[in-house]
């Protein structure tokens, strides 16, 4: 089998300088003036706060994106994945959190390459431990390299200690150490065993904090998050062991909260770029939350309508995750995405509340523009995000770290 040449590829690069009507569907677009306007407004709220925004980069995956988000003043981005990682240092970003634990033998060779490639960009990896043993197999994985290279351990490290946050588990129930005494503990070990490793930081995110409707709901987490926080901070100071440089976490739903606690002082927000339907139905209160607009689309066609009150467009299941809940639909009143199978969403067409413009007739072939019920697994499913500005197609960036799942 060989690339056909007079078969057109995927990529709608050459309609840069068209109008979006002329964009082929089902296709992920993103509102370049949304977009930079959300960028700048965490970055402008954080940095007044003397902080530092590192934000998540597996919301866009997008290397371009992260450029963007990289000249307004963050410090680095997190990934979740080393091979997620990877895509962005091979594109010359190399300051990244892997805000996650890394474990297995193939992954931490991997690590130690990455660790490698971002001190030769004049970065730095850091990655989350939780446990001893987890620990211990990096410190090896690291070990194993410095003597693979020939490198007299006396001699030490030709290979620099890699950053490590101890994650912990501030109520989400996920990954983390228990905070407190144990978190202390396992610092020490590290500290005192571990000498390719350097703790400088603590993680302590917490994911369903984020998606609590309300600003209360969202307070009473952050607060407990916080005391969290605070018993490890004071059960390290009781080991002897240094402060964390580094307090890191938060997400969009919960940044404004965070970054007020006078305690984090990196915030890992990462869907405030694009928006979704579950974000959107958070109660935002102005005088605390920020107030992040949607940016992110996934524009379809109508392509087929036997009934007046139903529609079927092209996008389904393998062009929207729906696990936080079904697509909505933007400026399209009466008409409700109802359903999605693999290759078509069900429309339902509600006449009596119809646009005169989108009579039930006049749908077939018409593009809809549908806000994803959850932005990070949708981007996940496209090659590239289409970028425009004013209804003009104005670029295409890779999504070069989508199904980077190792
Ligand atoms: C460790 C970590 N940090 C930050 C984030 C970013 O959260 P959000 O995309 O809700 O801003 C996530 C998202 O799941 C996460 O897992």
């Amino acid at each position: 089998m060989h690339a056909s040449a007079d078969l057109p590829t995927i990529s709608q690069r050459e309609l840069i300088g068209q109008p979006v009507e002329m964009l082929d569907t089902p296709c992920l677009v993103v509102d370049e003036e949304v977009l930079q306007a959300n960028i700048q407004a965490l970055q402008t709220f954080i940095s007044g706060l003397g902080l530092k925004l590192r934000p998540h980069a597996k919301s866009h995956k997008c290397p371009d994106l992260a450029k963007h988000q990289l000249a307004a003043g963050a410090v680095g981005i997190c990934c979740q994945k080393v091979s997620e990682a990877e895509a962005f240092a091979a594109q010359g970003i190399g300051d990244i959190l892997i805000a996650n634990e890394v474990v297995g033998s193939a992954k931490l060779q991997r690590l130690v390459r990455l660790h490698r490639r971002c001190i030769d960009l004049n970065g730095q990896l850091i990655v989350c431990v939780d446990s001893l043993e987890a620990a211990a197999r990096m410190n090896q994985a690291l070990e194993q390299a410095a003597d693979d290279q020939g490198v007299a351990k006396a001699k030490s490290i030709a290979i620099a200690p890699l950053s490590i946050y101890l994650e912990i588990n501030v109520g989400q129930n996920r990954c983390g150490i228990a905070p407190g005494r144990a978190a202390a503990d396992l610092a020490k070990a590290i500290e005192e065993q571990m000498p390719r490793l350097c703790l400088i930081g603590l993680q302590a995110y917490h994911g369903a904090a984020q998606h609590m409707r309300t600003l209360e709901q969202r307070a009473a987490v952050v607060e407990e998050v916080c005391n969290k926080v605070r018993q490890t901070l004071q059960a390290f100071e009781a080991q002897g062991l240094k402060r964390p440089e580094v307090i890191s976490g938060g997400g969009s739903g919960s940044v404004g909260l965070d970054a007020r606690t006078g305690l984090f002082t990196e915030l890992q927000a990462g869907s405030y770029v694009f928006m979704d339907v579950d974000y959107m139905r958070n109660q935002w209160d102005c005088t605390i939350d920020l107030n992040f607009s949607q940016s992110l689309f996934v524009l379809t066609t109508v392509m087929s309508q036997t009934s007046s009150d139903r529609a079927v467009v092209d996008a389904g299941l393998k062009a929207l995750s729906v696990d936080s809940g079904l697509p909505e639909l933007k400026d399209a009143p009466g008409l409700i995405y109802e359903k999605a199978n693999d290759e078509h969403g069900l429309i339902q067409c509600r006449h009596s509340e119809h646009d005169p413009a989108l009579e039930p007739e006049s749908l077939l072939g018409k593009k809809l523009w549908l806000i994803p019920g959850h932005c990070d697994p949708t981007v996940n499913l496209y090659d590239e995000l289409v970028v425009v500005r004013k209804g003009q197609v104005v670029n295409t960036w890779p999504v070069l770290a989508r199904g980077r799942l190792f």
